[in-house]
């Protein structure tokens, strides 16, 4: 659980629009058309000891998500990357999650905001596991809303708009005592749940959604790469629900929940096994720099 500080309360820095500003004074109007038509696209990353993981393909996510949603990030991707090491160095933050976002300005309030400026910010803050005690395995219920088409909307940008279904269903699912929701698609097939992508073991295979219409995460193409270093056969496809009982294990991967075993979801049980503690670990210290992906034993 994040602490309670409130987030426009605190000290340090945020870089917002070209400049390193105190942090309580980042501050946006609120006829901003970004807060009002959900066009809002952003990054969540974690850096740890120092530098971004993946910093770079996290920075281009972005641009690519404006560009999905219409409009073009004025802050190049390599700046991105300085900024954020230096904003986390003025902080004095080595080890933090890291918002990179974007959004169309004031200038104009209506549907159409062909004139209104992008404004871009980073801030960065210490945020630790997502969910806590991680190998006794999360309890996911199943969400009433289901992620859309692609014909609906870009599903592939990581924009604030599509968040809105997912806090529906986090929030239901704490109501009820559960940590989070698996979201199936809008075909019925499983997806992921509200911030992070979902793997199922059977037989020591392991069995992954195909992100045809979700976030194809940053973490789940790491966790895949380093579950074939390790030998694990992985297996892109498309999966029902009512194959949920056959898996015997079963695990989530994000930038913030990282890899997190799953005990319970949509009614059937897991046990937290020896592939999810694997990648766990793998994860765990490809992010530190104590292992090499194409050296994983
Ligand atoms: C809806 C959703 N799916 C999946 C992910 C996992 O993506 P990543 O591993 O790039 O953090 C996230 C987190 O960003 C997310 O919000």
């Amino acid at each position: 659980m994040a602490d309670f500080i409130p987030y426009d309360d605190r000290d340090g820095w945020i870089w917002l629009d070209g400049k390193f500003v105190p942090w309580r004074d980042a501050k946006i109007h609120v006829l901003t058309h970004g807060l009002h038509y959900g066009a809002c696209v952003f990054e969540g990353e974690r850096a740890y000891e120092g530098e971004v993981f993946r910093g770079t393909e996290h920075s281009k996510r972005l641009h690519k998500s404006a560009e999905l949603v219409g409009y073009k990030i004025p802050v190049p991707v390599a700046d991105l990357d300085r900024i954020k090491l230096e904003l986390m160095q003025k902080n004095g933050f080595p080890d933090c999650y890291v918002r990179a976002f974007a959004w169309r300005g004031s200038e104009m309030m209506g549907v159409s905001a062909q004139q209104a400026t992008i404004r871009t910010c980073v801030a960065v803050w210490q945020w630790g596991n997502y969910f806590a005690d991680k190998m006794k395995g999360i309890r996911v219920t199943m969400s009433d809303w289901k992620r859309p088409s692609p014909e609906t909307i870009p599903c592939h940008a990581k924009a604030a708009g599509l968040y809105m279904i997912c806090t529906m269903s986090k929030h239901k699912a704490e109501a009820e005592g559960y940590a989070d929701a698996l979201m199936l698609d809008y075909r019925g097939y499983v997806a992921e749940l509200t911030g992070a992508n979902v793997f199922l073991v059977r037989d020591g295979a392991i069995h992954t959604p195909t992100p045809d219409c979700f976030l194809n995460g940053i973490t789940r193409q790491t966790v895949i790469q380093l579950a074939k270093a390790r030998g694990y056969e992985v297996i892109e496809r498309h999966i029902t629900p009512d194959e949920l009982p056959s898996f015997s294990e079963c695990f989530i991967t994000g930038t913030a929940a990282e890899v997190t075993p799953v005990a319970e979801m949509a009614g059937h049980t897991y046990k937290p096994g020896e592939i999810s503690a694997n990648l766990m670990g793998d994860y765990e210290k490809l992010v530190r720099r104590k292992l090499v992906l194409d050296k994983v034993a």
